[in-house]
Parts: structure tokens; sequence; C-alpha cells
């Protein structure tokens, strides 16, 4: 059975003093959750203390957004991911579509990224999706193999080293989410890849999440889809309210 995932993705939201506050609103909200593994992935400015309040709670877990591929030296405004691990990261978010889209980033990029999460025993959050333009044009399944090909090739990941999170770039933060019966036709897609290129252990134990305009609302269209495991929150992340009521829509594992 694999384990439910749902990760928030604050993405340059919050202070200190608003992490903090979330934080004590959520842990009651959360009491009687197991079966659901949760990873929260602030601002970088916010980890250390989020580490600190969450003293005590080891199920919930920290991730970051994102970090630079080198182990260390000149690289002015980067962090590494012996920094991410060294604060108390357990997972980071690898080729967001944010990423991709306003900073440029690479398969190549994303690539040297993974290897150096695996490398330092970070879990990457893999993100892939395609366009409102490439899935009008029939391509979604072939971009999204493609990224999935580009940023893994060569690589190999323990059982649960490895996220992987669909997210169509229509989908993020527009309030336009896919249709479940769509998310499952490509997860369903990912899950045979996987199993195709890795194996049915690798295939029957990586989470894959969807992400796009995920709330409250439509969180149990998704979870009672086979291949969905968990999902990746924006927005409805941000709201404590919100984010344990869709991590309650995750807790009975599959
Ligand atoms: P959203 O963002 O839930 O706000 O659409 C999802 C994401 O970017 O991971």
């Amino acid at each position: 059975m694999r384990k439910h995932l749902m990760a928030a993705n604050w993405k340059m939201n919050k202070t200190t003093s608003e992490a903090v506050a979330f934080i004590n609103e959520l842990l009651p909200l959360l009491e009687g959750v197991k079966d659901t593994e949760i990873v929260i992935c602030p601002p970088f400015t916010l980890l250390s203390e989020m580490k600190r309040t969450l003293k005590g709670h080891d199920d919930i877990e920290l991730g970051a957004q994102n970090f630079f591929w080198a182990e260390k030296g000149a690289y002015t405004g980067e962090i590494s991911a012996a920094m991410l691990k060294d604060v108390g990261c357990s997972h980071v978010i690898v080729g967001h579509s944010e990423r991709r889209h306003i900073f440029g980033e690479k398969d190549d990029d994303i690539h040297k990224k993974i290897d150096a999460a695996l490398a330092a025993g970070l879990i990457p959050i893999l993100c892939a999706g395609e366009t409102l333009e490439e899935r009008e044009a029939g391509k979604a399944f072939n971009v999204v193999e493609k990224q999935l090909e580009n940023a893994l090739q060569g690589l190999t990941f323990k059982n649960r080293g490895l996220v992987i999170a669909y997210e169509p770039v229509w989908a993020i933060g527009t309030g336009i989410n896919a249709k479940a019966a769509d998310a499952q036709e490509m997860l369903s897609f990912i899950r045979q890849w996987i199993r195709k290129k890795y194996g049915d252990q690798s295939a029957d134990t990586i989470p894959i999440l969807y992400g796009g305009s995920v709330k409250p609302a439509n969180i149990d269209e998704f979870m009672a889809e086979e291949d969905i495991d968990g999902a990746l929150i924006g927005g409805a992340s941000l709201h404590a309210g919100d984010f344990a009521r869709i991590v309650r829509s995750g807790n009975d594992g599959k």
C-alpha cells in the first residue's frame, strides 16, 4: 500500500510570525491523521523557525522550494542541498513550472538538481506538466514523458526516495483544475512509464501527486482516482483550515 502524501508549496508567501501562527492553527486540526505523509515547503527564510516550531511533530516534514546543484562556492544568492539538509529539510521541489517558465530553468538544470538532491539524501519532488498549447496540440503525454526522461536519465533512487508531481501549467494558480479523470489518465501513464524503466517496486512505491488549483472542494474527486497518491498544493495550502481539510481527504492510504 502506498501512503498518501500532501505537500504544501507556499511559494513566496508568509513572514515568520504568519508561519508560526499557521502551524499553531494547523496542529490541532490534524489530530488523528496518521496515514498521510505531510510535507510543508515554505520559503528558505522560514525553514529554521519552522523546524523549531514543529519540534515534537515529526509527522510533518519540511521541504524547500528550490536549491542550486553545486556543492559550495562562489554562487551568490544560492543555497545548496547540504544546507537544506542542515536546516532539517527532507524534501525539495525540483522543476516547478514557475522555475521553468519565470526563471528559465531547463531540463539540464533540473537533471543536475535531481542528481545533487539524491546524492545529499533529499527526496526530490519532481514536477512535470504541459502547457495549454501543448495539451491542445495533443502533445501532453509526450511533453511529460520527455521532462521525466531528461530529469531522471542515468539516475537511481530508493523506494520512496523520489516523488513525482504532475502539474499541468494551465492549472497552476488559475483556479482551473484538471478534471480528475484526465489527471488519473496522466498519472497512470506516468506509473506505467516508471514500471517500464525502473521496475515494479519503483512503480508501486513512488508517490505520484497531482497539482494545480487543488482545494477542499475538489480534493476528494482526485483522491478517489486509483493512481493519485496525493497533491502538491499552492494557494489552498496557505490557509490552515483548507490545508487540513485537504490532508484529511488522503487519510486512508491506497
Ligand atoms: P496552486 O499551485 O495550487 O496554487 O494551483 C500548485 C503549485 O504550483 O504547486
